[in-house]
């Protein structure tokens, strides 16, 4: 981990966040000369932002999931190429070495998490706003700098935007005293603002206060226990946290009246990539009648992959399994696996809830016109 980023201490309910009260957290903050991020490692025990100068550290920010959720890292990765045309614009000789900079960026950022297609989604957004801007008659490396931190804004607001369409739409989809699951953290923190399932949730309890939600642990980031425990907490949204082994138990008594999770990646088919355990809570959901629904922004679809065999599943450290927080929890050099992701199939989701509606099956065509034939870019 390379700590070469600044931190400070700011208040939780950030002043001008996008979406007004409804929104308490600023998970991204593109300004120009820094990507300012809150640090999802240290929640919930202490509240403190990271401040990147360049694109290298938004990177490593990326990578040791100081930042981490799909949406959010698609957005901060914009911002990472921001912070390389400021630099480029700076230093680069001609407008090919200046291209060849933000090129370099691109693909050091893309390289750091490979399951969430919002990285790519979101970078490949950026390319397109550097080829027109070059394209520009007139256009100097100063200027394109400046029209990507605009572009990387956009990519931001625009996120916030599709949460609360998704926020809206999903709220149908549940009743007055309905409990629902959630798996992992698909939040205010996990986007630029507002979040997917969580938003869902957030508008669902916003419409029935009685509604409240069962959060899983999810094991090993507990992603559940320390970030969506923490948003819910904040907001005043009754919940109960269990460990990810409890769900069927629940399920069983007929105490979970629906599922929602977010999304790493659809493909055009339906099946969906979301956090390691997503697809056992399918099971259990389809085994016991409980509707399972998956709440992402268009900008998670990705159509050039039929179905979820070909969805690259990001393996990580053995070690993030054998110990907790540092401490070893299983005997010494124990082997383990420890794969972040699985791939939940179509046939065991009832709704794909996205900005532009929600979506029933067959997916494949569902995905097909929603995303307006080719490309997910509304
Ligand atoms: O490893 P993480 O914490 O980045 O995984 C996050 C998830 O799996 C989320 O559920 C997903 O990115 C959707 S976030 C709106």
């Amino acid at each position: 981990m390379s700590g070469a980023a600044d931190t400070g201490a700011r208040g939780a309910g950030a002043a001008g966040a996008p979406g007004g009260s409804r929104l308490r957290v600023r998970t991204v903050e593109i300004r120009p000369g820094a990507v300012v991020l809150i640090d999802q490692v240290a929640l919930p025990q202490e509240e403190r932002y990271v401040i990147c100068r360049t694109w290298r550290e938004v990177a490593d920010r990326i990578t040791d999931m100081t930042v981490r959720g799909a949406p959010a890292i698609g957005v901060t990765a914009a911002g990472g190429v921001a912070l390389a045309a400021a630099e480029a614009a700076a230093s680069a000789s001609d407008p090919a070495a200046f291209e060849a900079a933000l090129e370099q960026a691109a693909s050091g950022l893309l390289a750091t998490r490979p399951t969430a297609v919002n990285l790519r989604w979101a970078l490949d957004e950026m390319r397109a706003a550097w080829r027109a801007a070059l394209a520009t008659p007139g256009a100097t490396p100063a200027g394109v700098a400046q029209t990507l931190l605009a572009r990387a804004q956009a990519i931001h607001d625009d996120d916030v935007d599709r949460c609360l369409r998704i926020g809206e739409h999903g709220a149908a989809l549940f009743k007055a005293g309905d409990r629902i699951l959630t798996h992992c953290n698909a939040g205010a923190l996990a986007t630029a603002g507002y979040g997917t399932a969580l938003g869902v949730i957030r508008s669902a309890a916003a419409a029935h206060p009685d509604v409240s939600v069962w959060v899983d642990e999810t094991r090993p980031w507990l992603q559940g226990a320390r970030l969506t425990a923490w948003e819910l907490q904040v907001e005043g949204i009754p919940y109960r946290l269990i460990s990810d082994n409890m769900a069927g138990y629940f399920m069983r008594r007929g105490e979970v009246d629906g599922v929602v999770v977010g999304a790493d990646r659809i493909a055009a088919n339906g099946d969906t990539a979301n956090k390691i355990g997503t697809y056992s809570v399918s099971v259990l959901a389809r085994e016991h009648g409980v509707p399972f629904y998956v709440a992402a922004p268009l900008s998670t679809v990705d159509l050039t992959i039929e179905g979820g065999d070909a969805i690259p599943i990001e393996e990580r450290d053995p070690a993030e399994v054998t110990t907790f927080r540092g401490e070893q929890v299983a005997p010494e050099g124990a082997p383990a696996r420890h794969p972040a992701f699985d791939v939940t199939p179509a046939a065991n989701i009832d709704a794909i809830v996205t900005e532009a509606g929600v979506l029933r099956p067959p997916f494949g065509p569902a995905l097909a016109a929603a995303c307006g034939g080719g490309e997910c870019r509304p």
